[in-house]
């Protein structure tokens, strides 16, 4: 048997799902159930019914995943693969900025350990974060831990007073300017997407700033077919997918996140064969995480994106 028809064997009988975000390997992605952002993945973990959801990402999801579901077993293909940014923000700053500001929402992005999110009141997504800031009730919002995602909103939503938190992602903080330029020069016609992770000075030459999934849909209802893409190089199996007939470049100092990279089909036959690799987050983070995760999807009513 083949390692793709030994993991569809598992799947069946052990009741299980694979989810894989963008950014994974093109035959991890090949593999998955579901593929999308990471808003999307949130709102699939939730509709599951499988008991088993193998996640091919970074301990963040998985985690967020299984906070959502606390009854069901999520298994890590690599324990290993984290976000750097997800760690970039500390309880005693945010218990500082409490303390300062009357009024203060604490927004984390997803893309924080369970323990950040736990301090947090609201979660938000790089596809919902505009929206979300913009409909809670408080002036100050504390955003946390992503300075690039945080300055966006704050652009996008001039009526409140946002604080970011000085964390980044450093796969987007690379991007820049020169090499965008010279891409363009090499493909005048190419429209350049953006996601809001990388610095102002990208988002500023940008045609379309969003999450992953935007930027694909944004790709593939656009009537251009030329396109450079500011993101993690992952996207560009799903661009491919969706648009076989347009041409997509990347910086050539190519955008890759290792840690998204470690996830192989070899790993996640492993823990379906083992059960190893179960994501088991402290049970009062659970509950106290669960919290700004649930407002999430309350308050976001629309869709990620997805396969
Ligand atoms: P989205 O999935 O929200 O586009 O975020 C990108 C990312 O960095 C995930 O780690
Ligand atoms: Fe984290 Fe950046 Fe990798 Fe996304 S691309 S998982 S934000 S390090």
């Amino acid at each position: 048997m083949t390692v793709r028809e030994e993991i569809e064997q598992l799947k069946k009988e052990k009741n299980a799902v694979i989810l894989a975000h963008y950014y994974v390997r093109p035959e991890v992605q090949e593999l998955a159930d579901y593929t999308g952002d990471s808003f999307y993945l949130s709102q699939a973990a939730v509709e599951q019914k499988a008991q088993t959801i193998v996640f091919c990402g970074v301990s963040f999801m998985g985690e967020s995943a299984r906070i959502l579901n606390p009854e069901k077993k999520v298994l890590m293909p690599e324990l290993s693969a984290d976000c750097a940014m997800a760690h970039m923000a500390d309880p005693e700053t945010i218990r500082e900025m409490r303390e300062k500001y009357d009024d203060l929402a604490v927004v984390c992005y997803i893309n924080s350990t369970a323990k950040l999110k736990s301090y947090s009141d609201v979660c938000v997504t790089s596809s919902n974060a505009v929206q979300i800031v913009r409909a809670l009730p408080n002036r100050n919002i504390f955003f946390i831990p992503d300075r690039n995602l945080g300055r966006y909103v704050a652009q996008m939503v001039p009526e409140k007073n946002i604080i970011c938190n000085n964390g980044c992602c450093p796969v987007h903080e690379k991007m820049n300017v020169e090499e965008i330029r010279s891409l363009k020069n090499l493909h005048p016609e190419a429209l350049v997407l953006t996601h809001p992770e990388c610095p102002e000075s990208v988002c500023g030459i940008s045609d379309y700033i969003g999450s992953t999934a935007g930027i694909i849909r944004y790709a593939q209802e656009s009537p251009e077919k030329e396109f450079i893409i500011c993101t993690e190089s992952g996207v560009l199996w799903e661009l491919n997918r969706r648009c076989p007939d347009k041409k997509f470049y990347f910086t050539a100092s190519e955008p890759l996140c290792a840690d998204m990279k470690t996830i192989t089909p070899e790993k996640i036959l492993h823990v379906l064969k083992t059960g190893e690799n179960e994501i088991t987050p402290d049970g009062s983070l659970i509950k106290r995480a669960a919290e700004p995760l649930r407002r999430m999807l309350d308050l976001a009513g629309q869709k990620g994106g997805k396969r």
